[in-house]
C-alpha cells in the first residue's frame, strides 16, 4: 500500500488562521510565539496575497536563503516602500543592476578608504563627548537617541561630501539633510522630502565636475568608479540614488545600534567599567590606526553583543523566484520568506542564556564554536551590509572616546518599548544621566 502524505505534510506547520505578519503592530511578539509553537520553520497563509509566508529561524536555513541559494531570492515584502525612498540604490536594486553597482561601490568601503574616515569618527565622537560631559556637569539628562542620530548623520555626510558639506550648509542656511534626524517617521511625506534632497546631491556633483575637484570621499569614489567591462560611469540618476541610500543606510542603523549600546551599558555598570578601562588606555585626542583598533578587546565585544540582542536590521524579507526546498519541505516560487535576526540571535540551541548581556561570548574561542549563520546583524552572503567596517570602526571609536570621559549613571530597570519598524530601536527617545569621569 502506498503511503500518500496528507496535504499538510507538503508544507511546514503553522497557524490555521491566515494573517499578514508584516502588517501587525506586534509582529515580533507574534513571530516569537509562533516560533515557540511551530519551530524553526513555519508557514503562515496570507490574508491578502495568494503566496504563503515562511518564517525560518535556523542558521542552516538562513545559509540556504542568503548564501548558498541566494540567486533564487529577491528582496521581499516592504521593498516597494524602501524603493520609494531610496530609488534604485544598492539596498533596493536587483539582478545585474545590483551586481554592477555593488562592484562599483565596493572599493569605496575597503580598509584604506575606511581608515581615511577615522579622523571624522574621532571628531564626531569628541564633539558628542563634549556635549555629554557638559550635560553631566550641569546634572542634566542626555537625549541619547537624538544625539547619536545627529552624530552618525554628520559622520556619514562628511564621509560622503567632505568639504562640500560645509558649502551646502552655508548655501542653504543649515544642513539640508537634517530632516533625516528631525523627522523620524518613514512615511510617504518623509519620502517626498527626502527625495527632494537629490537636488542638493546633484549640485555637489555638478560643482565638482565644473571645478574638476574630487576630494577623497565616498561621493568622489562613486563619481569616478568605472565599470570594468564597459568602462562607463554610473548615470547621475543612479548616482543620486546611491548617495541617498548611503545617507539613510549609513546613519539610521548605526544610530539605533549606539542607542542600544548606551542602554545596555547603563544597565551593566560592570561591563561599562571594562569598556572604560580599555578606553582610557588609548591615547586621548589621537586618531587611531587599524593596529590600535585591532588590539581592542571589550569595546568590539560589547558592540557585537549589543547587535546580537538588538540588531537594528531585525527582519529580512525575501521572495523565492523559483521552487526551493527548505527543511525538507518544497517551497513554491513566489513564497515570501522572513528571517528575524532578533529571534535567531536568541535561539537557545546556539546561544547560552540567550537573553543575557554577555559580551564575553564574542571571545574568539567562543565564536569559533558557533554556527557561522547564527549571528547575522549585517546579514550574510552577497547582499550583506557594504558598510559593516564603516559602522564597526565608527562605533568603536565613538565608544572609546566617550567611555573615557563620561559614565552612564546605572539604571536598575529601564523599561524600553521596542519599535519594530524598518529598524529596531526604542519607541521613545532614550534619556540617560551621565557622570564625569575625568
Ligand atoms: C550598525 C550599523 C549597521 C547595521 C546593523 C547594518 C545592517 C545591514 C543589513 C542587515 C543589511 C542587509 C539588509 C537586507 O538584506 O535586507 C544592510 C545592507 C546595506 N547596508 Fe548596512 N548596516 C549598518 C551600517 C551601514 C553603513 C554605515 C552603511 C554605509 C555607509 C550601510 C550601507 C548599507 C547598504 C548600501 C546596504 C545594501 C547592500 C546591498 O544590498 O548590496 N550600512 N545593512
Amino acid at each position: 500500500m502506498s503511503v500518500v502524505s496528507p496535504p499538510e505534510a507538503q508544507r511546514p506547520p503553522g497557524p490555521d488562521v491566515p494573517c499578514d505578519l508584516e502588517r501587525l503592530d506586534n509582529k515580533l511578539e507574534v513571530m516569537q510565539s509562533y516560533w515557540q509553537q511551530y519551530g524553526d520553520c513555519y508557514c503562515v497563509a496570507s490574508q491578502t496575497r495568494s503566496a504563503d509566508t515562511w518564517v525560518i529561524n535556523h542558521p542552516d536555513l538562513v545559509r540556504r536563503v542568503l548564501v548558498s541559494n541566494h540567486r533564487n531570492y529577491t528582496k521581499g515584502i516592504g521593498i516597494e516602500r524602501v524603493r520609494v525612498l531610496l530609488g534604485n540604490g544598492l539596498m533596493a536594486s536587483e539582478g545585474e543592476r545590483w551586481r554592477r553597482q555593488r562592484r562599483l561601490l565596493q572599493a569605496g568601503f575597503h580598509r584604506p578608504k575606511i581608515a581615511a574616515f577615522f579622523p571624522i569618527y574621532v571628531q564626531q565622537a569628541a564633539a558628542t563627548a563634549a556635549q555629554w560631559h557638559a550635560a553631566a556637569q550641569r546634572g542634566e539628562p542626555v537625549n541619547v537617541s537624538e544625539a547619536v542620530s545627529e552624530t552618525t548623520l554628520l559622520a556619514v555626510l562628511q564621509a560622503l561630501f567632505s568639504e562640500d558639506l560645509l558649502r551646502l550648509q552655508q548655501e542653504h542656511g543649515g544642513n539640508p539633510f537634517q530632516v533625516v534626524t528631525t523627522d523620524t517617521r518613514r512615511d510617504l511625506q518623509f519620502a517626498m522630502k527626502f527625495r527632494a534632497l537629490g537636488k542638493r546631491v546633484q549640485e555637489v556633483v555638478d560643482t565638482r565636475r565644473r571645478e574638476n575637484r574630487f576630494p577623497p570621499d565616498l561621493l568622489s569614489h562613486a563619481m569616478l568608479a568605472r565599470d570594468k567591462s564597459s568602462g562607463t560611469a554610473m548615470p547621475d540618476k543612479l548616482l543620486i540614488d546611491e548617495i541617498l541610500t548611503l545617507v539613510v543606510a549609513g546613519h539610521e542603523t548605526t544610530a539605533a545600534a549606539l542607542t542600544w549600546v548606551w542602554y545596555l551599558l547603563a544597565a551593566h555598570p560592570d561591563v561599562y567599567a571594562m569598556v572604560a578601562a580599555e578606553a582610557r588606555c588609548l591615547p586621548a585626542g589621537e586618531v587611531p590606526d587599524w593596529s590600535v583598533l585591532e588590539k581592542l578587546v571589550w569595546i568590539p565585544r560589547v558592540i557585537r553583543e549589543t547587535l546580537r540582542l538588538y540588531p537594528p536590521g531585525w527582519l529580512y524579507t525575501r521572495r523565492a523566484l523559483a521552487e526551493d526546498q527548505l527543511a525538507h519541505w518544497p517551497l513554491a516560487a513566489g513564497t515570501d520568506v522572513f528571517i528575524c535576526s532578533y529571534l535567531l540571535h536568541r535561539h537557545p540551541d546556539f546561544w547560552e542564556q540567550p537573553e543575557a548581556f554577555m559580551p564575553q561570548r564574542f571571545a574568539p574561542q567562543q565564536e569559533a564554536k558557533r554556527h557561522r549563520y547564527a549571528y547575522i546583524p549585517f546579514s550574510a552572503g552577497p547582499r550583506h551590509c557594504i558598510g559593516e567596517s564603516f559602522a564597526m570602526t565608527e562605533m568603536m571609536i565613538h565608544l572609546a572616546v566617550l567611555a573615557a570621559r563620561i559614565r552612564p549613571q546605572p539604571v536598575e530597570h529601564l523599561d524600553v518599548e521596542l519599535e519594530t519598524d524598518v529598524n529596531l530601536r526604542p519607541r521613545d527617545p532614550l534619556y540617560l544621566n551621565f557622570a564625569v569621569v575625568d
